[in-house]
């Protein structure tokens, strides 16, 4: 499988963070892992960091000029600037870090609207038994109502504080095919929906919706 991404014209492009500001995360190793299987697998991986893209407290009276956080301004582009991303984010209290939220809140206001039809693969990591999944079905909520296509398969390491080999690979030979294998998937959808734009303006036909600017959901 390894290379089946590979065009050397225009690889798969990824953006690809964990959504933790900590030091020593386990969602930042596990994002790096999978930029490598990126990159393995022929695409391009953009790996950022959350603390580029981390905004002060959305508050619509700092936008009136239409100036935003450079952390909002950060994240908006390096968005448009790749083909899909993926989120490796902490579960807080079962639920996303509010800080993501909060960029993601920021973000929205851009007009194209970033998120809109963009393919994301969200994954999560923690020392608990479920892996900080419930976070993710939280995620899942204002990315899937700003449009963005989220992958139906999800990936969470369990007690991830012992999941990790000292090179950094998951240690459990079954998760790491598993977590390998749903990258693949990933990228062969990204990949299709990039080069195949066709397929998803024939999806919009036949359910004959109409753009309108009033009720449009995401724009
Ligand atoms: C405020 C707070 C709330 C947390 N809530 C949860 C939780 O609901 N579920 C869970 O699995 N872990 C929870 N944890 C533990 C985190 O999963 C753990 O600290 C993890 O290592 C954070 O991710 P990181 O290593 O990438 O920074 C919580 C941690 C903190 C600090």
């Amino acid at each position: 499988m390894d290379k089946k991404f590979l065009d050397k014209e225009q690889p798969l492009r990824i953006l690809i963070f964990s959504a933790s500001l900590r030091i020593g995360s386990l969602n930042t190793q596990l994002a790096k892992l999978a930029a490598m299987v990126i990159e393995k697998n022929g695409g391009k991986a953009d790996l950022a960091s959350m603390k580029e893209f981390d905004c002060p407290s959305f508050n619509q009276d700092l936008e009136p000029d239409g100036t935003h956080p450079p952390g909002t301004e950060e994240f908006n582009k390096r968005l448009l600037a790749n083909d899909a991303f993926m989120i490796v984010s902490p579960e807080y209290n079962g639920c996303m870090p509010g800080y993501l939220k909060n960029s993601i809140d920021w973000v929205s206001r851009f007009r194209p609207q970033p998120f809109n039809e963009r393919h994301a693969l969200i994954m999560s990591a923690s020392p608990s038994m479920a892996g900080g999944n419930r976070g993710l079905w939280s995620l899942r909520i204002p990315l899937e109502h700003l449009g963005t296509r989220v992958f139906p398969n999800m990936f969470s390491l369990a007690s991830a504080h012992q999941a990790f080999t000292p090179e950094g690979t998951i240690s459990n030979a079954t998760l790491a095919k598993r977590f390998e294998d749903n990258i693949i998937a990933f990228m062969s959808l990204a990949e299709a929906a990039k080069n195949y734009p066709c397929i998803k303006k024939a999806w919009v036909e036949f359910l004959g919706e109409k753009p309108d600017p009033v009720t449009e959901r995401a724009e």
